[in-house]
């Protein structure tokens, strides 16, 4: 393999925006997919997986082993949200489904398979549970992971309760978890919140870029997220944030981000702020820090190759 592309593995919760960080992940010239693990989150942990099949079978990429993770969160909990639809991912219907999920075998054991021995990167775009249980069973995998990446929590307003981000909502108890895991191990763990998401909207010039590749792919991916724009709209936001690709071109791309080490811990027994991620950005509690905070990235170079990751998944398209 290229020495310079970055072996991911994809925890995911596919997911209008997920499907994004899945095309990133998959068509992006540094990327190297290892394979995905889904879990429960914007939808049932069978959606999720079935529209995850569904991306990978459309855009020719069988290969892509899919791990079908869990069902619910450490506490038995699954949270929900409006903004994907009842499918989990708009127009679903229209892509193919041509595979199966592994099954009959563990996390660890398909992670080891598929990375041998070399190192990976892990991305997380939904709730923590699949990767706090691997993280938990299975210390001897910590030294081959580079980092882990996640799309969750917020420093500011909250988008399922007013303090509270989606993903950490879902699992609090898991973020935490993985948080004190990275500290505990050294492993650089790297925080995509909303407050960074969403100054990566998508504005109606990149609609029309979208338009321009015009093909079926990129006509089913605008319709999707025209519907989610639609989700956005109902909440009186004009342009639906693209949250989790970000966490993947972390991944691709450190460089172009802003990050800052901070202290960071999950809020697991308030009420009103259960699942609030305490963001301390000005040190006020001097405590040290659990993860790097992304505070900016250039969101043009992020769409640019986002954009270029849609034509060459077109370029593979099945979907007739
Ligand atoms: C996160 O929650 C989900 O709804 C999105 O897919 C994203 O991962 C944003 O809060
Ligand atoms: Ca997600």
């Amino acid at each position: 393999m290229d020495i310079n592309k970055v072996n991911i593995w994809l925890d995911c919760d596919v997911g209008n925006d997920d499907a994004m960080a899945v095309i990133l992940s998959l068509f992006h010239p540094r990327s190297n997919l290892l394979g995905i693990s889904t879990c429960f989150g914007n939808t049932s942990l069978e959606n999720c997986t079935d529209n995850t099949i569904r991306l990978l079978s459309s855009v020719g990429r069988t290969d892509v082993p899919v791990y079908k993770g869990a069902e619910f969160s450490l506490k038995s909990t699954r949270a929900t949200t409006k903004m994907h639809g009842s499918q989990g991912l708009y127009a679903a219907d229209r892509l193919i489904s041509s595979f199966k999920p592994l099954e009959n075998i563990e996390l660890y054991d398909l992670i080891k398979q598929t990375a041998k021995d070399q190192e990976f990167v892990i991305v997380i775009t939904g709730p923590q549970t699949n990767i706090a249980k691997l993280l938990k069973d299975h210390e001897d995998i910590i030294p081959q992971i580079q980092q882990i990446v996640f799309m969750g929590g917020t420093s500011g307003f909250g988008n399922v309760t007013p303090n509270s981000e989606y993903n950490i909502y879902s699992d609090p108890e898991a973020a935490q978890f993985v948080i004190d895991t990275c500290r505990q191990h050294s492993l650089k763990l790297v925080m995509i919140s909303l407050d960074l998401t969403y100054t990566c909207q998508l504005l109606e010039p990149l609609q029309q870029r979208i338009k321009n590749i015009n093909s079926k792919f990129s006509d089913w991916c605008l319709e999707m997220l025209q519907e989610y724009q639609a989700a956005y709209k109902a909440q009186e936001f004009e342009y639906p944030p693209i949250h989790d690709p970000v966490a993947v071109f972390y991944a691709l791309h450190p460089e172009l981000y802003v990050i800052k080490p901070v202290y960071c811990a999950v809020e697991c027994d308030s009420k009103l702020c259960y699942g609030r991620t305490v963001v301390d950005k000005q040190d006020v509690y001097g405590f040290e820090p659990t993860l790097l905070f992304a505070r900016k990235v250039i969101v043009d170079e992020f769409w640019n190759q986002m954009i270029e990751a849609i034509k060459l998944a077109a370029k593979n398209s099945k979907i007739e």
